[in-house]
């Protein structure tokens, strides 16, 4: 049974918790392969909303094991807080499988990254601050501590300090923060290590006998294909691999595992944090006047586009096509799901980002030059709306006034991938099925 790769399309926050919360019943495991608790999607369960940031949705079906693969970075302390809100929801996490090889965010690595944003001033890329670019550099430099570290007291003591003996002078010297001893965080961590030991697993050997016994794998992306440290818009970007190519290497299951790569695309845009956004309806406070502001704070509004993580307010615009086009090439996408279709009831014309000008040249692709990205023109088509249409009940394509559905064919032929799901409301039932199906 090939795997299923869930992600992101634009800069996050796109919906996938709602289509993850659809399709995740369906999967043996659902599981997490980069990022950490920056993440953060909503889930319903009862009458209750939970906000799960590190913990993989399939938590939330009994029939799932939801598992953090390698790639993920940990932060045990937000890892246990996490497990304790749930348990203490009646929602059980004795399943949960973490993988002995993902890396944990130290203390340090969170003071870090709350102080390099604070040196880059009006360039800081708006970071969650929960210490995840600072725990990859240390990766990258075969330098990170891993869970399996927290297995074995006197590794985990002799890692650490070594780790401080480097960390401590940056903390003190560089930045005039507070440092650590060996026993302050040993006493934090160790606690934790007693709690999470039960759930440590060799997370590879298990998802590929797991395949083996054919049994159905769905990997969550956390962030999206413009966060990804590769792909997207550098140096405003994650430090993780979000796009569908992260799967593979951040849980050692085969590439040629997956058969099936789900995008989740916003009928309009939104990013959170610095960076470029082309199509950015600036709100006032940013310098937007007249009808880009309006807009701006329309789709905020209507959208209700406030972060789960940080509440943080997010930057709104409309439905950038040349960042659609490139998500599907860089994610090898064969199906979109479409979320949020209702907010675009509201407008009486609709504009999308069909290409960019900058200094007289037309970019029909994602340019090359960051500093292009940057001061980017969007060039819009604009196309007919369906205003004052609830299209929050239609429940089959044709039920959709005529210009939505013009719409939702003119995104997917401009792009190269099928609308398979649309979301119309909030709600797991307002959805659309497309040509949809579980099989490839
Ligand atoms: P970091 O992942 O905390 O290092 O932040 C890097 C960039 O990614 C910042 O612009 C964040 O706002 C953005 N980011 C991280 N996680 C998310 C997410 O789950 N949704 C949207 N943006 C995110």
């Amino acid at each position: 049974m090939p795997s299923t790769v869930l992600v992101g399309t634009q800069w996050g926050d796109e919906g996938k918790g709602k289509i993850t919360d659809l399709i995740a019943s369906h999967y043996d495991y659902v599981v997490r392969y980069q990022g950490g608790n920056n993440a953060g999607h909503t889930v319903v369960h009862g009458d209750t909303k939970l906000a799960l940031h590190l913990m993989p949705s399939g938590v939330m079906y009994e029939n799932a094991t939801p598992v953090i693969g390698n790639g993920v970075v940990v932060d045990p302390g937000a890892l246990v807080k996490e497990m304790a809100m749930l348990q203490a929801e009646g929602v059980s996490c004795d399943n949960l499988k973490i993988s002995c090889n993902a890396h944990l965010i130290m203390p340090y690595h969170k003071d870090l990254d709350g102080a390099d944003e604070k040196v880059l001033g009006k360039n800081s890329i708006g970071t969650t601050k929960r210490g995840i670019g600072p725990c990859y550099q240390d990766k990258a430099a075969r330098k990170g501590i891993r869970v399996q570290d927290l297995m074995d007291e006197k590794i985990f003591r002799l890692k650490l300090e070594a780790a401080l003996a480097q960390k401590n002078p940056i903390l003190d010297k560089i930045y005039g923060l507070h440092t650590y001893t060996v026993e302050e965080i040993c006493d934090e961590y160790l606690p934790y290590a007693r709690i999470l030991a039960p759930f440590m697993a060799e997370t590879t050997q298990l998802l590929n006998e797991a395949k083996r016994a054919g049994k159905n794998i769905l990997f969550e992306g956390a962030q999206a294909t413009m966060l990804d440290i590769d792909h997207g818009t550098y140096p405003y970007v994650t430090s993780s691999s979000c796009s569908s190519g992260g799967a593979p290497i951040g849980t050692g299951v085969g590439a040629m595992a997956i058969g099936k790569v789900i995008g989740i695309m916003k009928a309009y845009t939104t990013r959170v944090g610095g960076g470029p956004f082309p199509t950015e309806q600036r709100f006032p406070e940013n310098g937007g006047v007249g009808e880009e502001a309006e807009t701006g704070e329309a789709l905020c509004a209507i959208g209700h586009e406030y972060g789960v993580t940080t509440g943080r307010k997010r930057r709104c615009g409309w439905l950038d096509l040349v960042i659609g086009k490139y998500a599907v090439d860089v994610n090898g996408l064969t199906d979109i799901a479409l979320t949020k279709l209702d907010v675009l009831s509201e407008f009486d014309t609709i504009k999308v980002c069909v290409a960019y000008e900058h200094e007289g040249k037309r970019y029909d692709y994602c340019p090359m030059q960051q500093s292009v990205l940057f001061h980017a023109k969007p060039i819009y088509e604009e196309l007919p709306g369906w205003k004052g249409v609830d299209i929050s009940e239609c429940r089959t394509f044709e039920e959709l006034p005529e210009n939505a559905q013009r719409y939702i064919e003119y995104v997917e032929e401009f792009v190269g991938a099928p609308i398979t799901m649309i979301s119309v409301a909030p709600e797991r039932d307002a959805t659309i099925y497309r040509n949809w199906s579980f099989e490839y």
